[in-house]
């Protein structure tokens, strides 16, 4: 399985103070861009360094720099922007590939109705943002949309994965590896993950 469950001790309070029923808009908010800045340093461990000298306060000094590819982030809207100054407070100069889909209630499934994709993918690695992977079909409709625009190497932060998305995205997109908080236990009758966080975008935008 392509899924690393990061159970950071920081992680694992801030995701128990979000599972609240009476948390505040604002804390929600803040807790989701903390959350995921630990998710990015984890999903960003392999990222290869390569050496450089610089002028340094004493002269010359030997010092390390990120190599290879650059990175997009790509916020799934509405929900994703809630992690996105998380991602980018630990990597300011990634540029942002913005996909909206939007969950047909009936069928579950996920359509797009707006895809802004940074230029030259195919030399980025993608960071997919979205706070729950409950079906996966966003997930896999967004990952069909990079791949086809020349994407290569994607990798997905999430805030809570259900079981039942996890195995359909492995299922579908067996390369891209996932970074959650928390794999929690099912879906329920409504797509909605149990225990979860109940509707991350209405949280993350006060709109419940
Ligand atoms: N989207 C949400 O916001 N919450 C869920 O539990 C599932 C999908």
């Amino acid at each position: 399985m392509k899924i690393q469950e990061i159970r950071h001790p920081l992680i694992r309070h801030k995701l128990g103070l979000m599972r609240r029923a009476d948390i505040s808009t604002k804390n929600f908010r803040e807790l989701a861009q903390e959350v995921a800045a630990l998710l990015t340093y984890e999903a960003t461990k392999d990222m290869p360094v390569e050496p450089q000298t610089i002028n340094g306060w004493c002269g010359e000094v030997s010092v390390e720099k990120l190599a290879g590819k650059k990175i997009t982030v790509v916020p799934i809207l509405r929900a994703g922007l809630g992690m996105l100054d998380g991602v980018l407070s630990l990597i300011p100069s990634a540029k942002v590939s913005v996909i909206g889909m939007v969950r047909n209630e009936q069928t579950l499934e996920a359509d797009t109705y707006l895809e802004k994709l940074v230029s030259e993918l195919h030399q980025r690695r993608a960071l997919i943002i979205d706070p729950m992977l409950a079906t996966g079909s966003s997930m896999i409709a967004t990952i069909d949309l990079l791949k086809r625009a020349g994407a290569q190497e994607i990798r997905a932060l999430v805030l809570v994965a259900a079981p039942e998305g996890i195995l359909r995205v492995n299922a579908a997109h067996p390369d891209v590896e996932i970074f959650t908080a928390s794999v929690d236990e099912r879906l329920n009758e409504h797509g909605y993950i149990i225990p979860g966080l109940g509707d991350a975008g209405d949280k993350i935008f006060g709109t419940r």
